[in-house]
């Protein structure tokens, strides 16, 4: 059975102590849980949110790292200093990394690897432009973003999730129907077996993001082939952070 797995995106949002106070509350409430939670909080604050939150139930991840293991990068992060800030996984393909910094599968595909050898959990993020979903794309673009995978071995892939976030959605108020994201996550865990086999498609998380909610996370958890969320302006307020786990934790316990 898969465990489903809440992930909150920060993005370039809260400042020191607006992010403390979030995960405060979160590591008082779940000393432990039935599902994964990972808080993605922006770089400077990866240590300070990590010691807030050692001892709960809730990880932390980086948004995004560079391949190379160190050296004359300047405003990169390596692998090797995730973990060492006490991050356990790291956001990979964010469609706002691959709009507004240009990354492409081939640079992905080296950060996926490069993240993996350090023992990051990889979350993977793929997804179709509106354009892309209207003229009959989404299945062509999902398959070349899976391209992101080209260096990980079946076994490493026990230590990565997928993240369909389709860009009209994030951030737009406008999340996928049920359908569409069933649907594209059938389709991406087809693309798994064929890459991999069986085995590993079964047990691979697909993570749905782009406007989910309190109100709307129930339902899109509840679908068969969605295995967590990655939320992104819902993750900023302990609230609807909070409403979300548990939306994922009553989808966990109807899987058991
Ligand atoms: P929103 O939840 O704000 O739509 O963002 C989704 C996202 O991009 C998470 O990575």
């Amino acid at each position: 059975m898969r465990q489903i797995l809440v992930a909150g995106n920060w993005k370039m949002n809260l400042l020191g102590t607006a992010g403390t106070a979030l995960t405060d509350g979160l590591s008082a409430k779940y000393p432990t849980s039935s599902v994964e939670i990972l808080v993605c909080p922006p770089a400077p604050y990866l240590a300070s949110v990590h010691a807030k939150v050692s001892g709960s139930a809730v990880r932390v991840g980086g948004q995004n790292l560079y391949f190379a293991p160190q050296g004359a990068f300047t405003g990169e992060v390596s692998g090797d200093m995730l973990r060492d800030v006490g991050c356990s996984s790291v956001l990979v393909g964010h469609s706002e990394r691959r709009q507004c910094f240009g990354e492409t599968d081939e640079l992905l595909a080296k950060k996926v690897a490069a993240a993996l050898q350090h023992g990051l959990q990889v979350v993977l993020c793929v997804g179709e432009l509106l354009a892309e979903r209207q003229s009959d794309q989404t299945e062509a673009v999902l398959k070349k973003q899976l391209t992101g995978l080209s260096q990980v071995t079946a076994e490493q892939m026990a230590n990565v999730v997928i993240a369909y976030e389709p860009v009209w959605a994030i951030g737009t108020g406008v999340t996928a129907s049920t359908e569409q994201a069933q649907q594209a996550h059938a389709f991406l865990r087809g693309e798994l077996k064929t890459l991999y086999g069986e085995q590993v498609a079964v047990a691979t998380r697909i993570l749905y993001g782009g406007s989910v909610k309190a109100d709307n996370a129930l339902e899109l958890l509840s679908q068969p082939d969605v295995d967590g969320a990655l939320v992104g302006g819902a993750s900023l307020k302990a609230d609807s952070f909070i409403a979300i786990i548990e939306a994922g934790i009553q989808a966990m316990s109807r899987r058991a």
